[in-house]
């Protein structure tokens, strides 16, 4: 097992990442410092996961929340059937929640700890190759509203990560490739090395190599913690993280929630930014070549859907937490493995962009 710290001073938490952790009672113990627990998760998570997670649990009372699974039920209703538990169970103010899923359930859970009377510790169980890599490290937790993905939440740290990779074995391959969108982000933003091991290693990858899977998980774990470590509200640094996303979040919302997986709109939106980039003068056309084909043989989506033409496309993006003054900013690459900060982006050049790449 590998122990990874997220250093934010007196809110620092480790990331565990291993085989078997599910069982490890310990890892439990250790961050549950009260008697009540409430697990949520979801009705596809709870037949696999949940009875090894209740095992570690038999000495405390608990709770579950089986919520509904997808994206489109990522929402404040959906987070009151949380409080609704909490309050009918009389749950106190040291309850522990325990976040069992994807990112959706960790985004849910994580924002349900954050409000219950202002504040609950929580354990974050990501499930999902994206969640483990990115979602259930840093903090942000939310829910989406119908006008913007993602627009309620809060910054709300875990007590601990418990990343097992072993649960990755009943996720789907289109799961898993939306997963190494965001791993292949961090080669972008801030890892070149780490892009050049992942154009190596992505048929490993996708066969699910343990060891590459691994090392993957824990390279992105360790760029996530440096990043919230440094920026944990997002005021610089971190919004790098966020390449791609503006686009992608206007595809998620534009074509309804869940048609798109996140990874998948992430990714469409990562080529756009890159496209934009080139457009800008950073990268090359042998930059976005290479990032186009490791997404592609990644297995994931690289144009846009057509039905969000240009004008759609800024009108979703004009709701978008780094626009400032209602002016959409990105983050685009000056080159491979390095973002800039949110820019404010000429409207001509990103309507090039918007009509020209991938339309055919
Ligand atoms: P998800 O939570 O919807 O999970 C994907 C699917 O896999 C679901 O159907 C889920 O039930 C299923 N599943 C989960 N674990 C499984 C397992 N081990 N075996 C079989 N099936 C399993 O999606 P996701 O990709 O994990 O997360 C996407 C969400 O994360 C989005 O809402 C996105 O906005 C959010 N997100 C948040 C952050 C953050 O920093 N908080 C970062 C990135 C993404
Ligand atoms: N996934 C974006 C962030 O954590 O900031």
């Amino acid at each position: 097992m590998r122990k990874l710290p997220v250093e934010l001073g007196d809110r620092s938490y480790p990331i565990y990442i291993g085989s078997g952790l599910l069982s490890q009672l310990e890892l439990f113990t250790h961050h549950i410092k009260s008697k009540q627990v409430v697990v949520v998760t979801n009705e596809t998570i709870a037949p696999l996961y949940l009875p090894a997670v209740l095992k570690n649990l038999q000495d405390y009372r608990v709770e579950t929340v089986i919520l509904p699974d997808g994206e489109q039920f990522k929402t404040l209703d959906f987070v009151s059937q949380i409080f609704d538990k909490l309050l009918a169970c009389k749950f106190s103010r040291n309850a522990t929640l325990i976040a069992l899923g994807g990112g959706v359930i960790g985004d849910m859970g994580g924002f349900a700890a954050a409000c219950y009377q202002r504040g609950i510790p929580f354990l974050q169980i990501p499930t999902t190759l994206l969640a483990q890599v990115d979602s259930s490290v840093g903090g942000k937790t939310g829910v989406n509203h119908p006008l913007g993905k993602n627009m309620i939440g809060a910054f709300y740290q875990p007590q601990c990560v418990i990343a097992d990779a072993d649960v990755l074995d009943t996720l789907d391959d289109r799961q898993l490739a939306a997963g190494l969108a965001e791993v292949i982000k961090y080669g972008l933003i801030r890892d070149a090395e780490f892009f050049g091991w992942l154009e190596h290693n992505i048929d490993a990858l996708l066969s699910r190599d343990k060891q590459a899977l691994a090392y993957a998980i824990e390279r992105s774990c360790i760029n996530k913690a440096e990043i919230v470590a440094e920026d944990e509200t997002e005021t610089g640094i971190r919004a790098t993280l966020n390449l791609g996303h503006t686009f992608g979040h206007a595809i998620e919302t534009g074509s309804g929630y869940g048609k798109y997986l996140h990874g998948e709109a992430v990714a469409i939106g990562t080529c756009q930014a890159a496209d934009l980039s080139r457009r800008k003068g950073w990268l090359n056309d042998g930059d976005v070549e290479r990032i186009i084909a490791l997404f592609k043989r990644a297995g994931l989506p690289i144009v846009p859907p057509e039905q969000i033409d240009s004008d759609r496309f800024l009108e979703l993006m004009a709701v978008d937490k780094k626009n400032v003054d209602g002016q959409i900013r990105l983050i685009l690459l000056e080159k491979i493995g390095m973002a800039t900060l949110p820019v404010d982006v000429a409207r001509e050049l990103l309507e090039m962009t918007l009509k020209i790449y991938g339309r055919g």
